[in-house]
């Protein structure tokens, strides 16, 4: 445990520098992402659903919604120290809460006016984001990488300033040919390099049943590692912080605390 202690005593209590002002260059990319979103589909997410599907971060007198907001000023404070712009959410296991605690972490990053967020469902297995802002995905970006779409046709913003959606589709049995091919690695890259005010988060899949996380998250900066109370063995929560030797983990999420109650 003392690697995981460790990197939740570094995520905490720290100040919160300001944002570096804005190049000229980098103006000019606001206004050409800007642009971009005008092209990206709109489906707005009914907060009903949103509130069914525990995507809270939004509404600002949510109680739950004011943990993700601290939780947001703790990883954004570490991504800009670092000048890291990725942000990998996973898990030892399925269930222990990712896609829930990256959804909501995106849309509280959003929720800053200087900071666009692009939300990537990395679970190639068993994609559940597009459901969670009750949106149905005709494609995903398993039909981006094999080449049937283009990117812009797939992003989705769920109608909240700033956060767009790369949902999943379906699912496939087999990730490996998916996870190393240049596309896919390619689209890494591009994600994480074309905006200097974006930060990706990557909902991934669960650690330890497959390689997939192994093989992808060398092509992000850091990681923060979600486990439900009490669900996993120590021997099975170190397991899963070696496969991420190829990325930062800036923290640690103890989630499902208490039957209900979240912990960070
Ligand atoms: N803190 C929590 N309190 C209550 N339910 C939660 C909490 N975190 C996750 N859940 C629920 O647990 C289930 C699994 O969460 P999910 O985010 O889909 O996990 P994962 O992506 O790790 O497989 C979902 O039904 C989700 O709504
Ligand atoms: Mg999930």
């Amino acid at each position: 445990m003392h690697r995981i202690q460790k990197a939740v005593n570094k995520a905490k209590g720290e100040h919160v520098p300001e944002p570096p002002a804005q190049s000229p260059e980098e103006i000019n990319a606001n206004s050409l992402e800007a642009l971009r979103y005008s092209r990206t589909k709109v489906l707005p997410a009914h907060p009903d659903v949103l509130a069914d599907n525990r995507v809270i971060a939004s509404f600002a007198d949510n109680v739950n919604g004011q943990i993700f907001r601290t939780l947001r000023t703790q990883v954004i404070q570490k991504m800009r120290e670092n000048n890291w712009r990725s942000l990998a959410i996973t898990s030892p296991t399925e269930g222990e809460g990712k896609s829930l605690i990256a959804a909501n972490l995106a849309i509280a990053i959003a929720l800053e006016v200087n900071q666009t967020v692009l939300l990537v469902d990395m679970n190639l297995r068993n994609p559940t984001l597009a459901k969670r802002f009750g949106i149905k995905a005709e494609h995903g970006l398993i039909d981006c990488i094999q080449g049937k779409v283009e990117l812009q046709d797939i992003l989705v913003n769920p109608g909240l300033d700033r956060l767009v959606l790369v949902p999943g589709r379906g699912s496939i049995g087999s990730t490996a040919e998916i996870i190393s091919s240049p596309k896919m690695v390619s689209f890494f890259k591009e994600a994480r390099e074309r905006y200097q005010s974006r930060i990706v988060i990557y909902d991934m899949p669960a650690i330890l049943p497959t390689d997939d996380v192994l093989s992808s998250i060398g092509n992000i900066d850091s990681a923060l590692l979600v486990l439900e109370d009490g669900k996993n063995s120590e021997k099975d929560i170190l397991r899963a912080v070696r496969q991420l030797q190829k990325t930062t983990v800036i923290g640690t999420i103890v989630n499902k605390y208490h039957k209900g109650s979240w912990v960070i």
